[in-house]
């Protein structure tokens, strides 16, 4: 399927199955802003339980709090949001629509890479198993052409950002002949900075309001909060802080479902350090969230690393951990060095002293801060996107199938009675009552037994239980296994345990400590 059709699919379905609904659909919606529905919800609720547990539960130096949205207005002040938090937009005069002018330019370069993985899918066919893609990624000289015109526009796009020359990224969009995407049209106003915070006001009249921002971000929660976590929870160097939340973001170019929203949640933690050791902690925490990642099972291969080139104003090093999204690899969480840029602001802005005393060092000083920050929104299209399969059968059919993580699973198990008589649903409803309390079950008795398996497929449920007659006798139902399809006869009184040995967080969350 081409990636544009598996993309649309991933809409239809999250729409169709309960999981991600338009914001205000009966007005007609509100552009990049999506309500999560009955299963989308739980979805959700598991993906932030499971990111909580690996980040707090899990390490005795991290604690969580959860920070008000609306913050004092210096705040933004201070981290610089106000005067830098901006991204260089550029309208088309024929079309009237407005892009991100770096985001053209980074598409341009996207379609290049598309070339080079064709060349190596029809080097592949060509050579088969003697194929070696590192050689040929380095020796092949049309690649290498390709290669190296990504990395010059890139180096050049990242250049004049940083000097702030929106001028040459006009030129660089001129030279490069990029249209635009919609009409073609390559008729193009300057380039110009938008500052993406939105405004509100705080305050019963008019006259008195304070302006306000929403929260572009919940690091900033953490920073001001961290002298009282430090104090009150007796935290020592190195500790760090978690925490999840909305966060709000008047994003231009918002296409793409729910990768990129205007109200959004992050799943962000600081952790502060010694001044000099960032560089390690930068190292360890990259693995650590990539061991996070992989412990899902989405496919080492849908993963990579995407060094910045362009700093933010906060920091030293950076990186992204991309996911193979349906339209290409794209940013899934960040890994900043945040150095102690924001500390030293607060500090300065608020006047109070935000250091620290190191008993080891008998000194005090402004720790450092190495923070992951990942997108809740983004990760639940990253494990939807790459959960939706459709499988050819053998005997001659397609089964839609939704093969989500089973500890993410909205609900693990169905419980079906094979008819709806001869006392097989009462059956049925006592084992719902009994798996209830350790999971979340639902009960189904509409439609012949195999259309029943196909709706739990789609939904995503891990496990399908079948009550027959001969459960009358034997105490015995047939358990389905969602991603096999293979069924297994099995006592009722041995289904928890069976079913938890699948969907615990423990079990998942092991392959990655
Ligand atoms: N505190 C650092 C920070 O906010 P960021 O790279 O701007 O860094 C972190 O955002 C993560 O938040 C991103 O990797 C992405 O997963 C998510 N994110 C950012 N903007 C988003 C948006 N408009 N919609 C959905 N997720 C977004």
């Amino acid at each position: 399927m081409a990636n544009d059709d598996n993309f649309k699919k991933v809409i239809s379905h999250a729409k169709e199955y309960g999981y991600v609904f338009q914001s205000s659909e009966i007005y007609d919606g509100l552009s990049a802003v999506y309500d999560y529905a009955q299963n989308g919800v739980e979805l959700k609720n598991n993906i932030r339980e499971y990111w909580w547990k690996a980040m707090v539960q899990m390490h005795d130096n991290i604690v969580g709090i959860d920070a008000a949205i609306f913050m004092h207005p210096t705040t933004w002040k201070a981290s610089g949001h106000v005067d830098a938090f901006n991204d260089p937009l550029i309208d088309n005069k024929d079309s009237k629509k407005r892009y991100r002018a770096d985001v053209l330019v980074e598409d341009y370069c996207l379609k290049i890479e598309v070339k080079i993985n064709k060349e190596v899918a029809k080097a592949a066919k060509r050579f088969g198993d003697a194929f070696n893609k590192d050689e040929f990624l380095s020796t092949n000289g049309r690649v290498l052409g390709y290669q190296e015109k990504i990395d010059s526009v890139l180096k050049r796009l990242g250049q004049s950002l940083e000097k702030e020359d929106l001028a040459d990224v006009k030129a660089l969009i001129e030279e490069l002949e990029i249209a635009d995407p919609l009409t073609g049209s390559k008729n193009w106003t300057d380039v110009k900075q938008f500052n993406l915070m939105f405004g509100t006001k705080l305050g019963a009249s008019a006259e008195h309001a304070t302006d306000l921002y929403l929260r572009p971000e919940t690091a900033q929660g953490i920073f001001v909060n961290f002298l009282n976590v430090q104090k009150t929870g007796r935290m020592k160097i190195p500790f760090g802080i978690a925490q999840t939340g909305k966060a709000f973001r008047n994003e231009i170019v918002a296409r793409q479902f729910i990768f990129r929203m205007r109200e959004f949640e992050q799943m962000e933690m600081q952790f502060f350090i010694k001044p000099g050791t960032q560089k390690e902690w930068f190292e360890y925490w990259k693995d650590a969230r990539l061991k996070w990642h992989e412990s899902l099972g989405l496919g080492s291969e849908n993963y990579r690393f995407h060094d910045h080139e362009k700093l933010a104003h906060y920091a030293d090093a950076a990186t992204d951990i991309e996911f193979n999204f349906p339209f290409g690899f794209k940013e899934l969480e960040g890994i900043h060095s945040r150095t102690d840029f924001d500390l030293k602001q607060h500090e300065e802005y608020s006047g109070k002293k935000l250091q620290y005393f190191d008993p080891e060092e008998n000194e005090s000083y402004t720790p450092y801060v190495l923070e992951t920050s990942i997108g809740l929104d983004r990760m639940f299209l990253a494990v939807f996107s790459n959960a939706l399969q459709e499988e050819d059968l053998e005997n001659g059919t397609t089964r839609t199938v939704l093969k989500l993580p089973a500890v993410l699973a909205p609900t693990k198990a169905a419980i079906f009675p094979l008819v709806k008589k001869d006392g097989l649903p009462e059956i049925a409803k006592q084992i719902v009552e009994d798996l209830k309390w350790d999971f979340n079950i639902t009960y189904d008795e509409k439609d012949a037994v195999g259309r029943r398996y196909r709706r739990q497929d789609a939904v995503g449920t891990p496990f399908c239980i079948t009550v027959d007659h001969d459960t009358l006798d034997d105490n015995s139902v047939t358990i389905r296994h969602r991603d096999t399809m293979e069924q297994k006869r099995v006592k009722i009184e041995d289904l928890k345990a069976l079913i938890k040995a699948e969907v615990e967080m423990k079990y998942w969350l092991q392959r990655m400590f």
